[in-house]
């Protein structure tokens, strides 16, 4: 294996997933409270988070699980209302008490927090003024990473932006799959795009000016990575043409330059630009330069491919699946080979340090008869994944990967049918029994990966 000596193997979660204790410590509501209780019919069962893993009451148990899984580093996200209840103004000491003996205790255990500072907790009362599309965003974002780096920056070193802004504005506000379940016009979703990467860089400014140690600072977007049908020189040319162009299927929200290339190359692609030109919003050198801050990693979260090769008019052909191909409780087709191309293909155009921020499966795990979770699937995937990490690893410079999920959780619109954690969660009794994938990932990160070999 390729890993590097100090590869940093954690899990992540995120706020509203696990937390629970929606109506307490003085929390404000962001956009899932509240959507969750008008248009819960959307989400699986009609479901909701507000009491999901109750880890605001029990993160101590949880920190004492992931000592004992031997997990070197755990990425986990504030939720804003928490901290800041309207999103702006009033700070909420309460919050602040609740991640300070969060972080605390991880740093007791030697356990490194990564911190991201957005995974979907979208303040309530900044939605009510126009959320993502209001110009001011940038700036009350920028106010919350600079009380996050003024509260938490002492013990965390390592912080991630925004996650996932694909989903955040692209399943949100285009497909309509997530709160607020809007399909609003492209010119409104580029607009919230260009927002949400000025809040980035914002954010990346404040998280700097207020640091209180030297910080790694990174984002963590997403999308599916293109997989070239052969290793013939042209096919890997198409699946990295797809990869970094305007997608085929789906909105354009799925991709992964117009989302990157702005906060690290400091422009967005021609391609995007010339094909939108109609639809986009007014973007300026200025807006440009506070997006392409400079970052210190770069974490993208990666969980599927799509398979491509060149077609006869030189032009990327994306391919159907095989017939019965793998795939996971959620429909997600198992594709190892994504941990290879996606870095590959993300080091040659950033040339920035990566980082898995999230990868994993879900599966339709229960209590075996003997008591114990036997996810055998799981623990195949994530050995099939971390081989094409490891080959990646070899030509790139990755640092650290981070299992989707430390435990199963609520799964957004999919509720609690699908469980994704290493750690299994009984919703009745907030029982949590580690599955056979949580011992197995203990031996690999206590080995750096060897283990898989054999
Ligand atoms: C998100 C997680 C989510 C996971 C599985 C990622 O898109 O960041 O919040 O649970 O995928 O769907």
């Amino acid at each position: 294996m390729n890993f590097r000596d100090d590869f940093v193997w954690g899990a992540a979660t995120s706020s509203y997933q696990i937390e629970g204790a929606q109506d307490e410590g003085g929390k404000g509501p962001h956009l899932w409270d509240e959507y969750v209780k008008e248009k819960n019919d959307k989400i699986f069962e009609n479901q909701r988070g507000d009491t999901s893993c109750d880890h605001y009451h029990r993160f101590r148990e949880d920190v004492a699980l992931m000592k004992e899984l031997g997990l070197k580093a755990y990425r986990f996200s504030v939720d804003w209302t928490r901290i800041i209840p309207e999103g702006t103004g009033k700070v909420n000491e309460e919050g602040i008490a609740f991640y300070d003996a969060l972080i605390d205790e991880l740093v007791a255990n030697d356990i490194e927090p990564y911190l991201t500072l957005f995974h979907w907790e979208l303040p309530m009362e900044l939605y009510k003024r126009g959320g993502w599309m209001n110009p001011q965003m940038p700036e009350w974002f920028a106010a919350y990473a600079a009380l996050i780096a003024d509260r938490f920056s002492d013990r965390v070193k390592n912080f991630f932006t925004i996650n996932e802004p694909q989903c955040f504005v692209g399943l949100a506000f285009s497909e309509g799959v997530h709160a607020p379940w809007l399909q609003l016009p492209n010119s409104q979703t580029l607009l919230m795009s260009h927002n949400a990467l000025k809040s980035h860089g914002r954010a990346i400014q404040e998280l700097r000016a207020h640091a209180r140690q030297p910080l790694t600072l990174g984002f963590a977007p997403t999308s599916g990575i293109a997989l070239p049908a052969t290793e013939k020189p042209e096919d890997i040319e198409a699946a990295r043409q797809a990869y970094f162009g305007i997608p085929q299927e789906g909105t354009w929200a799925w991709n992964t330059s117009w989302w990157s290339d702005p906060v690290i190359l400091g422009h967005y692609p021609d391609e995007f630009l010339r094909h939108f030109w109609k639809e986009l919003p007014k973007i300026t050198d200025e807006d440009l330069k506070i997006i392409s801050q400079p970052i210190d990693i770069y974490g993208q979260n990666i969980y599927l491919g799509y398979p491509v090769r060149m077609g006869d008019d030189g032009k990327p052909e994306l391919l159907s699946r095989n017939t019965g191909y793998a795939k996971s409780a959620s429909n997600w087709p198992m594709t190892p080979d994504c941990l290879y191309w996606g870095p590959k293909f993300l080091y040659e155009r950033y040339k920035k340090p990566l980082f898995i921020t999230e990868n994993g499966l879900a599966c339709h795990d229960w209590v075996h008869l003997d008591g114990k979770v036997h996810d055998s699937s799981r623990i195949d995937f994530t050995a099939r994944y971390l081989k094409s990490l490891s080959r990646a690893a070899a030509e790139a410079d990755i640092r650290g990967y981070f299992a989707w999920s430390l435990m199963d959780n609520f799964e957004w619109a999919e509720g609690f049918g699908q469980r994704y954690g290493l750690v299994f969660v009984d919703f009745q009794t907030q029982r949590r029994i580690p599955k056979d994938s949580a011992y197995w990932y203990r031996e690999v990160i206590r080995t750096n990966g060897e283990c898989i070999e054999g």
